[in-house]
């Protein structure tokens, strides 16, 4: 099937899914929650690093954001109306552990209470996330993921949370797109820290793999009822050509964004050739390292958004395909294929497509927001989650980024995402036709 036939398909319905199939948006801390300074909280890297000149496209910062913080309430009882059974959200660290290891502030803990008992109220299951890099300032002063002690750190601040929060939680997910806080900010220098140091990015990764080992060690000790995991970011990779050095070029890319994160996790072990690739950048595994991080899973968060086609000379758009606003390819068969891949190649545990979505201009007219592009884009990778159930793979659920137009990071508020429009002036958030949408997909009856 290509992805031509994908999107003309017919709109998923409700009944192709399981009954307890989770539905939900995703969202992140530090993306819309503001009151950066309030009841305790300490400063985190992306704090000091969107206050840098020069580090953001619009020169904002997430200071407000969306104010999530003070408006959870009237936020889950939007969730609420969209019908969603499940959500997405995280921790921020320096909310929790100011200074990221030994003091806790209670306060921290009361507002994530507060969050996940508000969901529990309104029939929302909670799928939290421990670390989407909002790394407390001060691991960072003594060196960040490139320093081996941060994984101890998280795993003593992910005891903590799940600690007041125990089995309440329906889902906890120990890292968001290990890729991104490792690679995207030591090597490529775009995230926080904003660093260009292939051996530092490389060494952020394996501790980031590492802190999430420990953090499931220390979260199975709690003898939870949760489930426990972790999520990962994929793209699909394709060579532009045959030619043996596009398909090279090809192999390489997937090796570096994709296999280097899961197999370590799946299988045990960083491939062989992207090991090589890398030479005297690798980074320095310890004995039993690969044990703890290849511990089992409950399940395997997989976030996609996009493709990538790719010449021996760098990477290529591909002639008349559609293009979201981040210029990220619309290429919903990827998501299948990457599915049914993993599934064939590693001992895949139950999947969650734990992100998933597209930024395009929204223009209010009347106080609508029509985005027919994003409908489209939700559709078209719903029937491919679907497609990749009908192959085997063992998906539970979906997650839509993002509940709202939120602080795209180093995109600033240029970049929006959300089934709600947020006005970052006035707070209001009005629906966008693609937000109504999925509610009238999620309120179809669950049975054919
Ligand atoms: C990846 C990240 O997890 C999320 O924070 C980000 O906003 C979206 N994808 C869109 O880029």
């Amino acid at each position: 099937m290509t992805s031509d036939t994908l999107t003309a398909r017919q709109p998923p319905r409700r009944a192709d899914f399981p009954a307890d199939f989770a539905f939900g948006t995703a969202t992140a801390a530090f993306q819309v929650e503001g009151a950066v300074t309030e009841d305790g909280r300490g400063v985190s890297i992306w704090d000091t690093f969107s206050h840098t000149p020069g580090r953001i496209a619009d020169a904002s910062n997430a200071d407000v954001t969306c104010d999530h913080y003070h408006r959870w309430e009237s936020d889950l009882d939007l969730m609420q109306g969209l019908g969603v059974n499940a959500y997405r959200f995280s921790v921020a660290w320096p909310r929790v552990q100011p200074f990221g290891s030994g003091a806790v502030n209670p306060a921290g803990l009361d507002f994530y209470e507060r969050l996940v008992d508000g969901m529990l109220a309104r029939g929302i299951r909670p799928y939290l996330t421990l670390y989407h890099w909002d790394l407390p300032q001060p691991l960072q002063d003594a060196g960040g993921w490139a320093n081996r002690d941060t994984a101890d750190r998280f795993a003593e601040y992910a005891s903590v949370v799940a600690g007041r929060l125990g089995s309440r939680v329906a889902s906890y997910a120990t890292l968001n797109e290990p890729w991104c806080s490792s690679i995207l900010s030591y090597q490529i220098g775009e995230h926080a820290p904003g660093l260009q140091d292939r051996r530092a990015a490389l060494s952020a990764a394996h501790h980031l793999l590492l802190g999430h080992g420990q953090a499931m060690s220390a979260l199975r000790g709690l003898n939870l009822t949760s489930q426990l995991g972790t999520v990962l970011n994929f793209t699909a990779v394709s060579p532009a050509t045959q030619a043996p050095e596009d398909v090279a070029a090809a192999r390489i890319l997937d090796g570096t964004f994709n296999r280097w994160f899961i197999e370590p996790l799946l299988t045990g072990a960083y491939p062989r050739d992207v090991w090589g690739h890398y030479g005297p950048d690798v980074p320095e595994v310890h004995p039993g390292d690969l044990e703890l991080i290849s511990q089992p899973l409950d399940y395997l968060g997989v976030n996609y958004y996009t493709r990538n086609v790719v010449t021996a000379a760098g990477e290529q758009p591909t002639p008349g395909a559609e293009y979201t606003e981040m210029g990220w390819e619309v290429y919903p068969q990827g998501l299948t294929n990457l599915l049914t891949r993993f599934k064939r190649d590693y001992p895949l545990p139950p999947v969650y497509v734990t992100e998933n979505g597209s930024a395009f201009v929204d223009i209010v007219e009347g106080g609508q927001i029509h985005d027919p592009r994003r409908t489209a884009y939700l559709q078209s990778h719903l029937n491919a989650v679907h497609a990749a159930m009908q192959a085997g793979v063992d998906v539970r659920g979906y997650f839509l980024w993002s509940f709202m137009d939120n602080f795209e990071w180093a995109h600033g508020y240029t970049k929006r995402f959300g089934l709600l429009y947020t006005d970052y002036k006035t707070q209001a958030r009005t629906w966008k036709d693609s937000g109504l949408w999925f509610q009238s997909f999620l309120n179809q009856p669950v049975l054919p």
